[in-house]
C-alpha cells in the first residue's frame, strides 16, 4: 500500500514531500516505459469520470489519455448543461451520484472549494483539477516535474512568477509545492494581480524567501525559470479592468535575447498573447514539453491514487 491510496488529491498542503516525491518517482518511472511501449495495464476495468463544469483542453485530455494508457475506462461529462445540472441538481448529489459508477472521480469546477464539496459526498477519490481561482494541485506536480527535468534540480533555483498572480490557480498551487524545496520566488504582476495574502502568508510561514516585482525584464535577468500566466479574463468583475491589465507582459525573442543567462520559461498554457510564437523555437521554451510531462504525472496519480502501484518500482517491473 501507499499513502495515496485511496486518498483525495484537492490541495498541496495535503500533502507530504514524501508523497510529492512519490508521484514524480513514478512519473519518471511512466515516461521510461512509455518510451517503448504504448499501453501499460494496470488498471484494467478500472473507470475514471472526468466532471468539467469549465473549459479545459489539457486537463481533460490528459487524465483521459492518462487513464487509457493504463488500460482503465473513461466517462466524461464536459457539457454540464446535458448533464442533471441543468436541472438544478447540487454538486454534492451529482458528485454522488457519479461516483456510483466510477472509481475515481476528475473535477472542474469554478466555486473556489468545490472539489472538497464533491468529495466529501463521493465515496470514490476526487481529484481536483482546478477549483476557480483557488488550486489546481495536478499542474503543480507536472509544473515541479518539468522544473526538475528541465534545470536537472529543484533545490537552488529562482523561480519568477509572471503574471495573473491573483487568479491564477496554478501559481497558488505551485507557490506551495514549491516550499519543499531550497527555492527563491519573484512574484512578478501588476498590483492589482497581486499573489493573495493566503498564499504570501503561507511562504512566509514555510521560510521561503519571496520578493514582489513588476517588471519581465527584471525577472528575465534574474531568474533561472520564469512561469509566465494567462490573465484570467474569466475571473473579472469588471471587464474594463482586463482590458487594461491584459496586454501588461509580453515575452517577445527580443526579450530573450537581451537576457544575459536565458531562462527556461514555462506556462501551463492555455496562452492568449503573453508570449509570442516567436519564441517558441527558442531551447528555452519549455511549455509544450511541459504539456507532455502531464501525462506521465497524471498516469502516476491515477496509479497510486487507485492503489495498483506502491511506487516506482512496479512501474518499472
Ligand atoms: C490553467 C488552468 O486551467 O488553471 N490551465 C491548465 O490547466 N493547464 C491555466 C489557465 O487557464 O490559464
Amino acid at each position: 500500500m501507499n499513502p495515496l491510496a485511496g486518498a483525495d488529491i484537492l490541495d498541496i498542503p495535503s500533502l507530504r514531500k514524501a508523497d510529492i516525491e512519490l508521484v514524480l518517482e513514478a512519473a519518471r518511472a511512466f515516461e521510461a516505459r512509455l518510451a517503448t511501449e504504448s499501453l501499460i495495464p494496470l488498471l484494467r476495468g478500472r473507470v475514471l469520470t472526468t466532471l468539467f463544469y469549465e473549459p479545459s483542453t489539457r486537463t481533460r485530455l490528459s487524465f483521459e489519455a492518462a487513464m487509457l494508457k493504463l488500460g482503465g475506462n473513461v466517462l466524461s461529462v464536459s457539457d454540464t448543461s446535458a448533464s442533471s445540472v441543468a436541472k438544478g441538481e447540487s454538486l454534492a448529489d451529482t458528485a454522488r451520484t457519479v461516483a456510483q459508477y466510477c472509481d475515481v472521480l476528475v473535477i472542474r469546477h469554478p466555486q473556489p472549494g468545490s472539489a472538497r464539496e464533491a468529495a466529501d459526498a463521493a465515496d470514490v477519490p476526487v481529484i481536483n483539477a482546478g477549483d476557480g481561482s483557488h488550486n489546481h494541485p495536478t499542474q503543480a506536480l507536472l509544473d515541479l516535474y518539468t522544473l526538475a527535468k528541465e534545470c536537472g534540480k529543484l533545490d537552488g533555483l529562482r523561480i519568477a512568477l509572471v503574471g495573473d498572480l491573483k487568479y491564477g490557480r496554478t501559481t497558488h498551487s505551485l507557490a506551495q509545492a514549491l516550499v519543499h524545496y531550497h527555492v527563491e520566488l519573484l512574484l512578478v504582476s501588476p498590483p492589482e494581480l497581486r499573489m493573495p495574502a493566503w498564499v504570501t502568508e503561507f511562504l512566509a510561514q514555510s521560510g521561503v524567501p519571496f520578493r514582489e516585482a513588476q517588471s519581465l525584464p527584471e525577472a528575465m535577468a534574474e531568474a533561472d525559470v520564469v512561469y509566465m500566466t494567462r490573465i484570467q479574463r474569466e475571473r473579472f468583475s469588471d471587464p474594463t479592468q482586463y482590458e487594461r491589465l491584459k496586454g501588461t507582459y509580453v515575452l517577445t525573442p527580443e526579450l530573450m535575447a537581451q537576457a544575459p543567462r536565458r531562462p527556461i520559461i514555462l506556462h501551463p498554457l492555455p496562452r492568449v498573447d503573453e508570449i509570442s510564437p516567436a519564441v517558441d523555437g527558442f531551447k528555452e521554451a519549455a511549455y509544450f514539453r511541459q504539456v507532455r510531462n502531464g501525462l506521465y504525472v497524471r498516469m502516476a496519480l491515477l496509479a497510486l491514487v487507485l492503489g495498483a502501484i506502491s511506487g516506482a518500482k512496479e512501474v518499472l517491473g
